[in-house]
């Protein structure tokens, strides 16, 4: 077995999700729009990807877990994520480990082997540790894995420092998870701001990848997707009564907030064990060709392993509103 496998993070929240429905719709558009992209002269040896939730590259989903049955199917099939599951797994010697499953961090690097960087910012020390040992066993010398062995490192402020530096030969992934209903990440979600902002401001824009997920708090995505109170009293009723949170008015820097300062993008939004939304924002003249190409991928993975209460939908989005 491979060395990193034997290493823990046990307060990484991801070893709970890796390979649930949620992970699924999310790697499976992460790989579309970076194999559009590369695909592409403009990008094939260009691309920079700065990644950040970086997570630990592959995960290991224990014996007996209900992701177990879908992930066998997902590895026996042809589609675009069993594919680069078993071709990035086999990389790095983890396919006959049982319960492997490769994270986002391993499929950019599968997606865009010729990428001109792959930048990693990973919260968690000891995740940290095992990204490094399955970027190792890549073999790819592009890996640049930020921070050292013992200190957290906040990609999302860096990230939001940096972006205005950066243009559209970068590709900037964020997955901060859940993000939304408490007060104590209000902070978080001004950061958010600050980067949607700076990068909307730039005349050429990075490539964009954000995941943002409810949990399984519907309401709470129909609040942040609601676009104006008015709707949101006609559907959940009056806002006042709402309190206390989650069920309370739009948080500050909320959503909604976020979206309206956004260009045109993807909206992919979700149900498949968790309520979920990426946010796909690439040059206007690639929006149409990557929504083709993600429409495609997704009836495929839905065809063919999704629960029948699963759904998605793909939108454009034409500019703040
Ligand atoms: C949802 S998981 C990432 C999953 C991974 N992107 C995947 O799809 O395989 C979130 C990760 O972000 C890390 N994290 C949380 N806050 C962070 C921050 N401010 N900067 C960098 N990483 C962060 C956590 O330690 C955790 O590993």
């Amino acid at each position: 077995m491979s060395a990193f496998l034997h290493l823990r993070d046990p307060d990484n929240p991801e070893n709970a999700n890796a390979g649930n429905g949620g992970d699924l719709v999310k790697h499976t558009a992460l790989l579309t729009m970076t194999q559009h992209l590369v695909r592409q002269p403009r990008w094939r040896d260009a691309l920079r990807i700065r990644e950040c939730h970086a997570g630990r590259g592959v995960y290991l989903v224990g014996d007996g877990d209900p992701r177990r049955a879908s992930m066998k199917t997902l590895l026996e099939s042809a589609l675009l994520l069993g594919e680069a599951q078993r071709a990035a797994l086999t990389r790095v010697g983890a396919f006959e480990t049982e319960g492997a499953y490769a994270g986002s961090s391993l499929l950019l690097d599968e997606a865009a082997p010729h990428a001109a960087l792959h930048e990693a910012y990973e919260w968690d020390p000891k995740t940290r540790a095992i990204l490094r040992g399955v970027a190792r066993a890549t073999g790819r010398s592009t890996w640049s894995i930020v921070g050292g062995d013992e200190q957290r490192v906040d990609g999302e402020s860096l990230i939001a420092r940096q972006v205005g530096q950066w243009d559209d030969r970068d590709l900037v992934v964020l997955d901060p998870f859940g993000l939304w209903r408490h007060a104590k990440h209000a902070f978080r979600r001004a950061r958010y701001r600050r980067l949607i902002e700076r990068w909307a401001g730039m005349r050429s824009r990075p490539n964009l990848f954000v995941f943002f997920t409810w949990g399984q708090d519907a309401r709470g995505e129909a609040r942040d997707l609601a676009h104006d109170r008015a709707l949101f009293r006609r559907v959940w009723g009056p806002v006042d009564s709402m309190h206390p949170a989650p069920y309370g008015p739009a948080v500050v820097d909320g959503y909604r907030s976020l979206r309206a300062l956004a260009a045109p993008l993807l909206r992919l939004r979700w149900n498949w064990d968790l309520r979920c939304v990426v946010w796909l924002a690439v040059s206007e003249a690639q929006l149409e060709p990557l929504r083709r190409a993600l429409e495609l991928e997704l009836d495929a993975l839905f065809g063919s392993l999704a629960p029948s209460d699963a759904w998605a939908e793909l939108s454009m989005v034409y500019g703040p509103r």
